[in-house]
């Protein structure tokens, strides 16, 4: 098999890709691990910035996400019961999100893929990446027992933060950067109305709590756990019980209880991985780097990284330019950091650190009361949660 550009991964970053290349006649493989009904099983985050809209829009998949998307100006913030909204629209000039689910990306882009006609190649096993730092690159997986081998001019790494790429890297020429938080979030779907018509991150004596949505008629709710809690000891009672008790009295009085369809234990961590080019072999998205979910920048960062790879790969083919693959990793990194900043810095600002002194409790409750009180502080809350320019 041969092919330009092999994609290691069909999760968001990788579908996006394939769909952006495929759009300019440059042939790409998708080799997937999982089957496709798995991978639309994840459920994952659901804010777009509009950055990664119109990279839908370019990618010729928006039309769903127009007609069912949520279109948001503002989210709350909750510190002790009391809110503040940040008018994002207000404060940055008329830019907003759009609450979509991470499952409807992936399906619309996997629905327009197969429209097309473009492999993709799932439930590949044993994905091995070879020769990357000289001119001709290959990629051999087991499919069906049989070893398969794709030859191709570049690989993509798009195969999440446990993918096989970042892992096929030499160890020495690369350099990883890593916070591990010490709580996780417990999450619950459930098709009841949101509590809120914005989403509410909360930050409470007993910890943080996020109200969020997939559309009106059904939610997404967080609650901040420790590390030893197992989901098996968390009923839907108990859940909704704990996430009531972190939340402004206004808006608990608004929570819908109903059986959850979702319920899962996530770990939070940052992490970057540089650089994201070895030869002809790119990471992008979560396989390059992770972001607490605090900041909803995790599907946003992976559009972004294939916003860069995308127009390099198409420049390299196009224009017979190789800058924008030159440049690709430092581009994207610059934009990487400031999201893995924010992001940090929000999951700093609204969760119960169990080693905070009281001093670093009233540096939060400070932090809160800043932005609660300042348009300046409102406006840097607000040009990071609908996304820093590409
Ligand atoms: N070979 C082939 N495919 C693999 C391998 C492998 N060795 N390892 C992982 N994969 C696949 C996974 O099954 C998954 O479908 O790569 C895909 C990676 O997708 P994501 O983990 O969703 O990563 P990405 O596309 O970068 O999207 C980032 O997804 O995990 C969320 O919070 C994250 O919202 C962010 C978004
Ligand atoms: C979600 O809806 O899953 C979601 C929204 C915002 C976040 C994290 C998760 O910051």
């Amino acid at each position: 098999m041969r092919t330009q550009v092999a994609i290691i991964g069909a999760g968001p970053a990788g579908l996006l890709l394939g769909q952006l290349l495929s759009r300019q006649g440059i042939d790409n493989v998708i080799i997937e691990r999982k089957s496709g009904d798995y991978v639309l099983s994840r459920i994952r985050a659901g804010v777009l910035e509009q950055g990664m809209v119109q990279m839908l829009e370019e990618a010729g998949v928006a039309e769903r996400l127009h007609r069912e998307g949520l279109v948001h100006d503002g989210f709350s913030l909750a510190f002790d019961g009391r809110r503040h909204r940040i008018d994002l629209k207000g404060l940055t000039g008329g830019k907003t999100v759009t609450v979509y689910g991470q499952t409807e990306v992936t399906h619309d882009l996997m629905v327009a893929r197969e429209g097309i006609g473009a492999t993709t190649i799932y439930e590949a096993d044993d994905v091995v990446l070879h020769d990357f730092d000289g001119a001709s690159p290959r990629v051999s997986f087991v499919k069906d027992g049989v070893r398969t081998e794709l030859a191709c001019d570049f690989i993509a790494g798009c195969d999440g933060f446990h993918g096989v790429s970042r892992r096929s890297v030499p160890e020495g020429a690369i350099q990883e950067f890593e916070r591990v938080y010490p709580f996780g979030w417990l999450g619950v779907l459930a098709d009841v109305p949101p509590a809120a018509h914005e989403l509410v991150y909360a930050s409470a004596e007993r910890g943080f709590a996020l109200c969020s949505m997939r559309s009106a008629t059904r939610s997404r709710y967080y609650v901040q756990v420790s590390l030893d809690e197992e989901v098996e000891d968390w009923s839907d009672e108990r859940f909704f019980d704990e996430l009531r008790r972190r939340l402004p009295e206004d808006v608990a009085a608004a929570v819908t209880v109903g059986p959850s369809i979702e319920k899962s234990i996530a770990p939070l961590r940052s992490f970057v991985a540089e650089p994201m080019r070895f030869g002809r072999l790119f990471l992008a998205g979560d396989a390059a780097h992770i972001v607490p979910p605090t900041g909803a920048k995790g599907l946003n960062l992976a559009a972004s990284d294939i916003h860069y790879l995308s127009q390099s790969l198409i420049e390299h083919y196009r224009d017979r330019s190789d800058t924008g693959i030159a440049t690709y990793s430092q581009r994207a990194l610059a934009r990487i950091w400031k999201a893995e900043r924010f992001s940090w810095w929000m999951t700093g600002l609204l969760h119960k650190f169990p080693a905070n002194t009281p001093f670093e409790q009233r540096m939060q409750r400070a932090e809160f009361d800043h932005i609660a009180n300042s348009t300046v502080g409102s406006a840097g809350v607000a040009e990071n949660y609908v996304g820093l320019p590409y």
